[in-house]
C-alpha cells in the first residue's frame, strides 16, 4: 500500500481580525450543496487564470465556511447560508454526518480532513460556537501569542504540515499575523491519498506529446493502461461536447473524472461553466457506460494558492470581509471580520516504479483492439466521493 497514486491536500485559512482596526427532484446532499459553492469559486479562479494549473478543493471552501456559520448573525449569515445554498434550519446535523461519513475508515483510501481554530491567548469565544465546531467538524482550538506573529505562524504552519504529512508547509506568512489585530485563525485541511482499482504499470509510461494551454507541445511522462472504464461523451446546454472517464480508487467510494473537450480545437473554458454537481451526477447516471479501453493519462503534479476573497466576493459572500458589515456576534462579543482567507492545495498523480499487481489482468484481454482515449491537452479533474457527492477537488491542467 506505499504507491502513491493520488496525493492531494488542500488547506485553507482565515484569519480573523479584530474590527476598528440547479436541483433536480431529489434535493442536493449537503455534501453537493457546500461542493457547488466550490465549484463556483474554482470556476471564479480559472476564469482569471485560464493558462494555469489550478486545484482546489471544492468542499474545503464549504467546510471553513461553514465553521464560521454557527457564529454569524443578520445579513453575514444569510449571505453564507444563500452561498451554500444550506437550509436556514439546522444545516449542523447533516454537516456533522457528512464529515462523519468522509472521514469513516470504511473509505478504503485515505482521507484525513483536520480543522482547527487558533485563537488569540484572551480571546473569548462563546461556548456554543465552541461546541458547534467541536461537534461538526472535529474542531480542534487552541491559543496562540499573536504578539509573536513568526511563532504564531511557525506553530500554525507545523500543525499544517502534520495534518497534510509534511507536503503543505509556510501557509502563513508571519506578515498576514497583525500582531495588534490578528483575533482567530481559522484552518481546515484535506489530505486525501487514494489508490487506483486499477493500477498503471510504471513500464507503461512512455513520454509522449501533450498539446498544453499555450498552444505548445510538450513531451510529458504518460501512463498507459488498457481496462475497463466507465466513459462517455457529454455535452453543454451550447452543444460543446466532452469526454468524460471515470477511475475508482481503491474501495470504490471515491473516484477521479477527467474531462476534456472532444475537438482538440476547443478551449476547456467552453466546458467549464456548466461544471455542478448536478453535472457530475448526470455522467454517472446518464452518459457514461462500461467499455475497454486503453486510456493513456499523464503524470502529473500540480499545486496552487488561491485568496478566496476575490472569488467569494463575487458570489455575493462580502460581509465576512467588511469591517463594518461582518456580524460574528454568535462568535464573540468582540467586534471581528475576516481578513484573509486562502486554501493551498496539491495534487500529485503518478504510479510509482513497483509492479502492478495482476488484480485487472482478466480484463486485459482484449479480443479486438479496444479504443484509445489520450489525454493530451487540457483537461479538467474532479475527485468526488460517490454517495455523498461531495466534490474534494477540482483542477484544471494545462500543462502537466
Ligand atoms: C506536530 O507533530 C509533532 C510530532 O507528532 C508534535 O510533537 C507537534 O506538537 C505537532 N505540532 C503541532 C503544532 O500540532
Ligand atoms: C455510487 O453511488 C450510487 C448511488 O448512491 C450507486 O448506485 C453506485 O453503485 C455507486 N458507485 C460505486 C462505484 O460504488
Amino acid at each position: 500500500m506505499s504507491r502513491v497514486c493520488v496525493l492531494c491536500m488542500s488547506v485553507l485559512l482565515a484569519v480573523f481580525m479584530l474590527c476598528g482596526a440547479g436541483p433536480e427532484t431529489a434535493p442536493p446532499s449537503y455534501g453537493e450543496r457546500g461542493s457547488d459553492l466550490g465549484l463556483q469559486v474554482f470556476q471564479q479562479v480559472v476564469k482569471a487564470k485560464p493558462q494555469d494549473n489550478v486545484v482546489i478543493s471544492p468542499h474545503g471552501v464549504a467546510s471553513i465556511l461553514g465553521m464560521l456559520l454557527p457564529g454569524a448573525h443578520g445579513p453575514t449569515k444569510r449571505q453564507l447560508i444563500g452561498g451554500l445554498h444550506y437550509r436556514n434550519k439546522g444545516p449542523y446535523k447533516m454537516l456533522r454526518k457528512l464529515h462523519k461519513v468522509l472521514t469513516s475508515k470504511t473509505n478504503a483510501d485515505l482521507v484525513t480532513i483536520a480543522n482547527a481554530l487558533f485563537a488569540r491567548e484572551g480571546f473569548s469565544m462563546h461556548d456554543a460556537f465552541l461546541e458547534a465546531s467541536r461537534d461538526n467538524f472535529m474542531a480542534d482550538s487552541r491559543t496562540l501569542d499573536y504578539g509573536n506573529p513568526q511563532q504564531a505562524a511557525d506553530t500554525i504552519n507545523e500543525w499544517v504540515s502534520n495534518k497534510t504529512k509534511g507536503h503543505i508547509q509556510n501557509l502563513v506568512q508571519p506578515d498576514m499575523l497583525d500582531p495588534a489585530l490578528t483575533r482567530l485563525v481559522a484552518v481546515n485541511s484535506i489530505y486525501f491519498k487514494g489508490l487506483w482499482k486499477s493500477r498503471f504499470q510504471a513500464q507503461s509510461t512512455k513520454m509522449r506529446s501533450f498539446t498544453a494551454g499555450d498552444g505548445k507541445s510538450y513531451k510529458v511522462p504518460m501512463m498507459s493502461q488498457l481496462s475497463v472504464y466507465n466513459m462517455g461523451v457529454a455535452s453543454t446546454p451550447d452543444g460543446v461536447k466532452y469526454k468524460v472517464i471515470e477511475l475508482p480508487y481503491h474501495g470504490n467510494t471515491m473516484s477521479m473524472f477527467i474531462a476534456l473537450p472532444s475537438e482538440e480545437a476547443t478551449a476547456l473554458a467552453a466546458i467549464m461553466p456548466h461544471l455542478s454537481t448536478t453535472t457530475v451526477s448526470s455522467w454517472s447516471t446518464g452518459v457514461m457506460r462500461q467499455g475497454k479501453i486503453r486510456l493513456l493519462l499523464p503524470k502529473f503534479t500540480a499545486e496552487a494558492e488561491v485568496d478566496l476573497q476575490g472569488p467569494l466576493s463575487a458570489l455575493g459572500i462580502t460581509d465576512i470581509f467588511n469591517e463594518g458589515k461582518a456580524d460574528f456576534r454568535h462568535l464573540s462579543s468582540e467586534p471581528v471580520h475576516v481578513s484573509k482567507a486562502l486554501q493551498k492545495a496539491k495534487i500529485e498523480v503518478n504510479e510509482d516504479g513497483t509492479k502492478a499487481t495482476a488484480a485487472t489482468t482478466s480484463i486485459l484481454l482484449a479480443r479486438s483492439s479496444p479504443p484509445w482515449v489520450i489525454v493530451d491537452r487540457p483537461f479538467l479533474f474532479l475527485i468526488r466521493h460517490n454517495s455523498s457527492g461531495t466534490i474534494l477537488f477540482a483542477g484544471q491542467i494545462n500543462k502537466p
